[in-house]
């Protein structure tokens, strides 16, 4: 197997996206576009990548932290993609192999279709293989022109006539080029057209004249080669990113009660049985159990939820671990770091921050919980508030298995309460409670009698 260079065009300005982000940043699925051609090159196992940079380069480059080896080429000014290519000629000086050239804004490649590229090319002994389709409407592509069914030239929209112009076989923009010759006839691309740029597209003719072999792949799902331009293209293929997972998982027995308004990263996993609710968002890396409830409203991120776990409605949940059985919300926020214990509840207008809920315990309502360590089968009182923060520095608590935290105490951290212990209702407890104990901190209650007849009765000035 010969070696696998890749090379990936990202220097475009994007200039439909209207953005300071450089496009290949925007997320599709919840990475950014860049990321989907990435892994689809995986398939290839390449043994280098290059990305062309150009636009927003720095910013393209410290959003790669989980690709250390990328190595990065820079072009500027733009001078089209032939100049992009020559770009790489530096980093790959010395290689031999084959390059494949991939777009860094057509994200919905495949890699079994990269591997059959490769195959074609190989089997071919092509010294260049284009990826085509045919479209419907090809309007703003590069037309594959073909002379006794073999391809003889690549024409762009603006520079083509209105006969080439009803050509529906279309360039994709992703090649397979053999590296043997590629550098040195780029050398030869003119920028003799209507953009005043260099098109790589005039490799095709320039290797046609010298006799070296050409070869094209038609892909079936133009999906594939689509590339996002707008943000109503982003829009366009979120869409379709989005319905292939719902419907992978309902095949996989996960009931979406409303496709059209739920959103589910593609790394998300969700078991069967599990019901999801209309409007719901499950992002990032999540996984969701069997049987799981997940209602109306909410939103998991990076989050591993247990089986038969149940999210209210209007919850936000972040970076948590939720075990079997546990039911969270409605209006809870879990903050990341945290864990709620088996069978844990966490009712309405609870707020946790890294902060672990033992199993069975819970806090039902209106609670500020973090940096807490919760025993098992503790109970949060209404208006509970762990005061973590003294304004520099953050404290623990920890709160024993078993104690019973009366409403609307503070717990002013550090502090702990030991087993089966009770605070009393309305307490600011600042020193531990031991096992068993009851602490109480507030100010005894007097009763002033006859208070009001007395106030009724003071004469009016
Ligand atoms: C290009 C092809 C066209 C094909 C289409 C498929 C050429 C001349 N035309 O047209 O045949 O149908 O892709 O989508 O190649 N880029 C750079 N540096 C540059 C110019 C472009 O890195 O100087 C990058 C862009 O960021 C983008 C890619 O190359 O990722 C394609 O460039 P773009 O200008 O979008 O080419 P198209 O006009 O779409
Ligand atoms: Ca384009």
């Amino acid at each position: 197997m010969k070696d696998v260079h890749v090379v990936v065009l990202a220097a475009g300005q994007g200039t439909r996206m209207k953005s300071q982000l450089p496009k290949v940043l925007h997320r599709l699925g919840g990475r950014p576009l860049i990321e989907h051609v990435l892994r689809s090159s995986d398939a290839i196992a390449p043994s280098t990548i290059t990305l062309i940079v150009g636009h927003g380069g720095d910013q393209v480059r410290s959003a790669m932290v989980t690709r250390p080896n990328v190595r990065y080429a820079l072009q500027e000014p733009q001078l089209g993609t032939a100049h992009a290519l020559q770009q790489a000629e530096a980093e790959l000086s010395g290689k031999e192999g084959t390059l494949v050239l991939l777009s860094g804004d057509v994200p919905m490649l495949t890699g079994q279709t990269l591997r059959r590229l490769l195959e074609t090319h190989h089997s071919a002994g092509a010294a260049a293989t284009v990826v085509t389709a045919v479209l419907e409407r090809p309007y703003g592509y590069g037309r594959i022109v073909r002379s006794n069914g073999t391809i003889a030239k690549i024409v762009e929209e603006r520079d083509a006539s209105p006969e080439v112009r009803q050509i529906r076989e279309i360039n994709s923009g992703i090649y397979a080029f053999d590296l043997a010759p590629l550098f040195e006839a780029l050398r030869g691309i003119a920028s003799q057209n209507a953009q005043g740029e260099y098109y790589l597209t005039d490799l095709i003719a320039i290797y046609r004249r010298r006799k070296l072999p050409v070869e094209t792949l038609l892909v079936e799902n133009p999906l594939e080669i689509r590339g996002i331009n707008s943000r109503t293209e982003l829009a366009e293929v979120s869409r379709i990113v989005r319905q292939t997972k719902n419907e992978e998982l309902m095949a996989a027995g996960v009931t979406i009660v409303d496709p059209a308004t739920t959103y589910i990263d593609p790394d998300v996993e969700v078991g069967a049985d599990t019901v999801i609710h209309p409007g719901v968002a499950i992002e990032g890396h999540t996984r969701v159990g069997a049987a799981c409830e997940i209602h109306s409203h909410v939103r998991l991120v990076d989050c591993e939820i247990a089986n038969k776990a149940v999210i209210q409605n209007f919850c936000l949940v972040i970076g948590s671990r939720i075990a079997e059985g546990a039911s969270i919300g409605p209006f809870a926020h879990i903050r990341p770091e945290s864990v709620v214990g088996e069978g844990a509840k966490i009712g309405n207008f609870v707020e946790l921050k890294k902060t672990t809920m033992g199993p069975g315990a819970k806090a039902n309502h209106l609670a500020y919980l973090g940096d807490a360590t919760i025993g098992a089968k503790v109970n949060v009182g209404a208006g509970t508030i762990t005061c973590n923060y003294d304004g520099t520095t953050k404290h623990p608590t920890v709160i024993e298995d078993g104690a019973f935290i009366g409403s609307d105490s503070q717990l002013i951290a550090p502090v702990r309460i030991g087993k089966g212990a009770y605070v009393a209702a309305g307490s600011s407890i600042t020193n531990d409670v031991p096992d068993g104990a009851l602490g109480i901190a507030r100010s005894r209650q007097t009763n002033v009698t006859d208070w009001v007849e007395r106030r009724t009765s003071q004469p009016k000035d």
